[in-house]
């Protein structure tokens, strides 16, 4: 699938939300809350500078979308993180690997230590093949931290990449 990543501006929003709405609704892969509204579910997926919005586009079509921010503020700002989206049917054509081939090079560019992904789903497999596939390990797995729907209580894993 065609797809260049770029920079979100505010006019991409309403492309955004029904990706956003989708993943929150399904719960199978976000701890974010179900019910969010879209002004809410806005607030939290459109981080402020120096945080970082992309998305993927194919023509005037959004394919997916990804975050990328300091993990902590502070003392912790050295290590980056981020999130990121994409669209049912664009899944499974490269579009998540180069989200993260471009958080990756980011990271470095920007001088990050490392980047940290707080809280994968223990049943999320493409993602963790995608992120291992990349060199991020798993540094650990809080045990039946996520309520899934059709899985039962799974665990959340916590995975690092050292740049
Ligand atoms: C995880 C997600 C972002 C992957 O995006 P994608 O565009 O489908 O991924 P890609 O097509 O770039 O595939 C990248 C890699 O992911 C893995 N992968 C993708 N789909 C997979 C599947 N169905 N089963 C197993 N691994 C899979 C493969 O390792 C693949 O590597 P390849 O490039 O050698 O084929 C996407 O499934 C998604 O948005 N899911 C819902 C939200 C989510 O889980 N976000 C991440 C939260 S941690």
């Amino acid at each position: 699938m065609p797809s260049t990543i770029r920079e979100a501006g505010a006019g991409d929003w309403p492309r955004i939300w029904p990706i956003v709405q989708d993943v929150v609704t399904e719960q199978q892969t976000f701890p974010y809350d179900p019910a969010m509204t879209e002004s809410e579910a806005r607030q939290q997926w459109l981080v402020p500078a120096p945080a970082r919005v992309a998305v993927a586009v194919d023509g005037d079509r959004v394919l997916g979308t990804a975050n990328r921010y300091p993990n902590r503020p502070g003392p912790g700002s050295h290590v980056a993180s981020g999130s990121l989206m994409v669209a049912r049917d664009a899944r499974g054509s490269g579009v998540g690997r180069a989200f993260e081939v471009d958080l990756v090079g980011w990271a470095r560019r920007t001088g990050f230590a490392a980047i940290q992904f707080n809280a994968v789903v223990e049943t999320n497999a493409p993602a963790i093949r995608l992120y291992e596939s990349l060199g991020f390990v798993t540094l650990g797995v809080a045990p039946e931290a996520f309520r899934h729907p059709v899985e039962g209580r799974v665990g959340l894993r916590i995975m690092w990449l050292e740049l």
